[in-house]
Parts: C-alpha cells; structure tokens; sequence
C-alpha cells in the first residue's frame, strides 16, 4: 500500500531467464523497471530530480520544468511534474515513436520538437538555449543532475543487493550514465568484486534510449572509471535479442533490453560461475509499432563487432 502513484517507484521484480543460462553455473537475472508506474527506470530519476529541487527551492510553481529527452525521462518527469501540480515542456527529436508523443501528450506535458538528423543531442542543445535565454524555464538537465545517479544508489542498487546478495555482474545500457554511476557505485562498496558493464550502440547504428561516447558527447554524471566493461552492438541485434527475449522467456521488455541481455550473454562466454543482474529500463509497450516481435532474424549475422575493455 503507498500513499500515492509517486510512492509507488521502484521495488521493481528480479526474474531469473533460466532458458538464457549458457552453461551450468552462469545465472541470467533480469530486473524489470518496466513495472514502475509509468513503465520505465526513469521514473527513479524524475521523482528524484524534483525532489531535489523542491529542497534547493529552485522549484517553484511559477517556474515550468524544461528536459531534452527521447522520451523516458520525459514521461516520468510529466507523471511526477502533474501528480505535484508543476507544468513541463520537453525538447525532444521528431522521430520518437507515436506511443511516446501520446503519452507525454495524455499526461499533460508540452513538447517542442528538434530535428530528427541531430538526434538527442540537437535536442539538448535546443534546451540549452531555450533555458538560457528564459528564467522561467527550470531545466534539471538528467545528463549532469547528481540526482540521477543518486536515485539509483539509493534505490536501484539497494534493491539489487537485498534480492540477490551473491550477484557478481550488473549490465545496463549506457543513456546519461546515470543507472550504471549510481548502481555500479553502489555494488562496488557492497562488494569491490562485482563488475559493472555497458551496453551500448556501435558508433554509426541506433538503439533507442542508449547512446554511443563516440558521437562526442560525454555525460558530466558519466565516470568511465566506475566501468569495467562496454560492449558495443548493433541495432539489429538488440532488435533480435528483444524478441528471442519474448519468445523464450515471456518477457517483453524495450529495445535496450536486448542490448542488455546479448551484452551478458557475450559477458558470460568467459566465465564458468556467474550471478549477472541486467537491468531492463522499460517494457515493450512504446515499441510495438517497430513490429520487432514479428519480424524474421533468420539472415542476422552474429552482429557483435567492437568489445572495449578497460
Ligand atoms: C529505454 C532506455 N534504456 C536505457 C536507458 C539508459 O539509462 P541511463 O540514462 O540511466 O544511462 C535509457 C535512458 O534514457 C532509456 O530510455
């Protein structure tokens, strides 16, 4: 029971994939964060950023909430923006899925479109700008915002290690940094042995909500340092992975998810024993007009290229 729809974030299920396992010793966990109340991690992030605010007292209601976002953080921030009564405005590239327009829309939420060539980072400069030159405009920037980290080294990474103490591995995908900083962090004080790793797209392909270092631009949150591992893959690949996740498993997670899950699975292939934690960002809702469950991946060569080790 919880006193409201923002009370109810996090505690997301730790399901185990057994059919993923590659050989005897090697278990495959998933965390779910599409079973937060708007379907994805970042509703953590959104309470999280506004709260602080709240406390700065740079949040007032005069002032109206502005985030570059492909769509997630937009989402969230939209449910805790209406739930706490503040308006919000998100910049984000006109070629996110229709799902995530209604959505935002259904919520309540403005939405300034940037070009679709220039990706998320046309988008954040647009904001740049827009907050620059406008007081009103409150911009929490989840890119170098310590609360996003933070969320997840007070929620997500607690949660982890109460449900599975014997984890050794965490794998996320890489967007602002902030799941992997404030988990990984988190992990490694619990136990220094556990690895943290990446997953991320190959530098000229897309996987939405993730982000490739190599375009240029670096997260402030983001301490490459904290990483042991990055894996890049391709689109199609993620694709694959998101619907052999479904036809084995039952599970229907987003894109990332895959990126995720085919990140372990290449992880895996070196050890013998292994607890791997992936952390799936958000459930599938927001894909189905891809048609990515339906398609044939027969023809898909193994499409791993680039695997960088620190
Ligand atoms: C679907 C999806 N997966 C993964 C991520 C990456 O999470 P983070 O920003 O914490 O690195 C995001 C963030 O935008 C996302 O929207």
């Amino acid at each position: 029971m919880y006193k409201d729809i923002i009370d109810a974030i996090g505690n997301t299920p730790l399901v185990e994939l057994p059919t993923f396992s590659p050989k005897r010793g090697i278990r495959i966990f998933a965390k779910l964060e599409g079973h937060n109340p708007t379907g994805s991690v970042k509703d953590r992030i959104a309470r999280a950023m506004v709260e602080q605010a709240e406390k700065d007292g740079v949040l007032t209601p005069d002032r109206t909430i502005l985030e570059p976002t492909s769509g997630n953080t937009g989402i969230s921030l939209a449910m805790v923006a209406r739930r706490k009564g503040y308006r919000l405005k998100v910049v984000m590239p006109e070629n996110v899925s229709r799902e995530r327009i209604d959505l935002l829309t259904a919520f309540g939420a403005e939405i300034e479109f940037s070009g679709a060539d220039q990706g998320t980072n046309g988008a954040i400069a647009i904001a740049q700008t827009m907050a620059a030159a406008d007081s009103q405009y409150l911009m929490l920037y989840q890119y170098g915002n310590a609360a996003n980290p933070l969320a997840h080294y007070e929620t997500t990474g607690p949660e982890i290690i109460r449900d599975l103490p014997e984890i050794t591995h965490f794998v996320a995908g890489l967007g602002t940094g902030g799941t992997l900083m404030g988990t990984g962090r988190r992990l490694k004080e619990y136990n220094p042995d556990i690895k943290v790793i990446a997953a991320a797209p190959q530098p000229d392909d897309h996987i939405q909500g993730l982000r490739s270092l190599e375009e240029g631009f670096v997260p402030p949150i983001l301490d490459l340092s904290l990483l042991d591992g990055r894996i890049m893959l391709k689109g199609e690949e993620s694709f694959r992975m998101t619907a052999e996740l479904l036809r084995k498993e039952s599970v229907f997670a987003g894109v990332s998810s895959g990126a995720v899950l085919a990140t372990a699975l290449h992880v895996a292939q070196r050890l013998d024993s292994a607890n791997i934690v992936c952390l799936f960002a958000d459930g599938g809702w927001k894909y189905l007009s891809t048609q990515l469950w339906t398609k044939d991946y027969a023809t898909l060569q193994d499409a791993v290229e680039g695997t960088l080790w620190w």
